[in-house]
């Protein structure tokens, strides 16, 4: 039995993305190419935002690449390189050969095997949730980037504390539920300020991708529908009540 996330990181995550059973891997290769898409425009706009033109970038905790691949068509000039925990995952990262990644890199975990200030902008999407104690691996981050980008799903919330939510969140590896003042917290821990933000109830494919029947699908547009109408009119008390993905773009203070 794989032990779980917070036992041993790097046999939970090199299980994770096991190829064994060839039609789940592909499902969860769909699952990841559509948060990337909403995972890139968010660090597209926080860029644009910021007058940020990345031409270095690193990816830490890259997964299988899905959203290197959708960054490097986003930022046609800048080169990129990707750590991550999973052996697995970097195979299958390279394996997409993405226009302009250099480095695909089976890490420790800890320290990233670059020099000081090797890159424009350092990214943690959906990454320090996973793991037991994110701040040195945020202070790795700002060792070796001007600018970091930081995105997790906020779940300390209502629907997040549903014993449910918990146990899927367990599952996939969450060690943490955030909302906004804990990330600004653990940013500022690391010497670095927060220089621009956004949350985003998530687009209907998203909410939409595990309904099986048209009665599922049908309540998942309608989840999608209200959240994004609740989180346009109220952001502040809808993320009190449900999740939503929050990017923040920090540079050091
Ligand atoms: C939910 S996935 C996110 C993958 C990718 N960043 C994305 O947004 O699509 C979480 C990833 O964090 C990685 N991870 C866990 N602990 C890590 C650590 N200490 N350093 C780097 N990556 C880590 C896992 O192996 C896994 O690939």
């Amino acid at each position: 039995m794989t032990p779980a996330a917070h036992q041993d990181p790097t046999a939970f995550y090199t299980a994770g993305y096991s190829l064994e059973d060839h039609e789940r891997s592909l499902k969860m290769g769909r699952w990841r190419a559509i948060g990337a898409r909403s995972k890139a425009a968010h660090a597209v706009e926080l860029c644009a935002r910021a007058g940020l033109s990345p031409a270095r970038v690193v990816e830490i905790g890259c997964g299988d690449g899905a959203l290197l691949a959708a960054l490097s068509e986003q930022w046609a000039a800048a080169t990129f390189d990707g750590f991550e925990l999973s052996a697995p995952a970097i195979e299958i990262a390279r394996s997409r050969a993405i226009p302009r990644v250099e480095r695909l890199e089976a890490y420790d975990g800890a320290r990233v095997p670059v020099e000081d200030s090797a890159y424009d902008l350092a990214i943690l999407s959906h990454v320090v949730e996973h793991i037991p104690d994110p701040a040195p691996v945020l202070a790795e981050a700002a060792r070796v980037a001007r600018f970091v980008l930081v995105e997790v799903p906020l779940e300390h919330n209502r629907s997040g504390r549903r014993p449910a939510k918990q146990a899927i969140s367990a599952s996939i590896g969450h060690l943490h539920a955030f909302d906004r003042a804990a990330v600004k917290a653990l940013v500022g821990g690391a010497g670095l300020r927060v220089i621009g933000e956004l949350a985003d109830p998530l687009a209907r494919d998203h909410h939409a991708f595990f309904a099986e029947t048209p009665k599922a699908r049908a309540a998942a547009t309608a989840k999608w529908a209200v959240r994004a109408a609740a989180h346009r009119v109220r952001p502040t008390t809808a993320e009190q009540l449900f999740t939503v993905h929050y990017a923040v773009l920090a540079q050091a203070a």
